[in-house]
């Protein structure tokens, strides 16, 4: 969003993010990543993996873990916050866009928070598919495009101002269809609400969706 964007409002919601979604991850956010995450195995990456807020929460299934974030000011936090969890965990500087690994080197791919902010959805879930192996899974949790007429019309003027405020999250995408447009295959999605968010940020879904073998 401009470098100047970047190096003072970027800085500044890095430094509040996890102190602005505390009241949220305790009234159900943390769990539902619980819940979701348990799906997890063998070689995994967290793409867009930011201050970490899936650490400790994947499961003894998970051999090695690669978490993926491209936000310089994320990053920072990132690595001190892989310290502090005592995570083995390498954690690398890319996009969702443009990952630095193999084609089909990953059992599991995961999506938190992500698919609304990146620049470039369609790509990064192709780039998702193309690193996981066949019959891996890609596990989401993502707040999404209402359902309900009323609330996406909200959803698209407040589009914006919101993507503003909230670092380029987008309030207003559909990311079920997304994902069903993409290589991978739905296997089943709960719709639900983030607790404790501004009406534009409620609507959420959760779920898993795999490369076909
Ligand atoms: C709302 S935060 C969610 C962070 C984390 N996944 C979580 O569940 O708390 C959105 C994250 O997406 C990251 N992001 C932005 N553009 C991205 C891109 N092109 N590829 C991957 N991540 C991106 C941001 O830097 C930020 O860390």
């Amino acid at each position: 969003m401009g470098a100047l964007y970047d190096a003072t409002w970027g800085r500044a919601f890095t430094a509040l993010y996890d102190r602005g979604v505390k009241s949220t991850e305790e009234a159900g956010l943390r769990e539902m990543r619980r819940e979701t995450l348990a799906a997890a195995t063998g070689r995994t990456i967290d793409l867009g993996a930011g201050t970490g807020g899936n650490l400790g929460l994947f499961p003894e299934e998970v051999t090695e873990l690669v978490l993926a974030e491209p936000d310089p000011h994320m990053l920072r936090r990132l690595r001190a916050k892989v310290d502090e969890v005592g995570t083995k965990a390498e954690v690398v500087a890319a996009p969702a866009e443009a990952l630095p690994f193999d084609d089909s080197s990953f059992d599991t791919a995961v999506f938190t928070l992500v698919l609304c902010t990146v620049p470039d959805p369609v790509a990064s879930l192709a780039e998702a598919a193309r690193v996981l192996r066949p019959g891996g899974r890609l596990l989401f949790v993502e707040h999404v495009r209402s359902e309900e007429a009323g609330r996406a019309r909200w959803q698209d003027r407040l589009e914006r101002p919101w993507r503003f405020l909230a670092d380029g999250c987008h309030c207003n995408r559909d990311t079920v269809a997304t994902i069903e447009a993409s290589p991978l295959t739905v296997e089943g999605v709960e719709r639900t609400q983030l607790p404790k968010v501004p009406p534009i940020v409620r609507p959420l879904v959760r779920g898993r969706a795999v490369l076909a073998s």
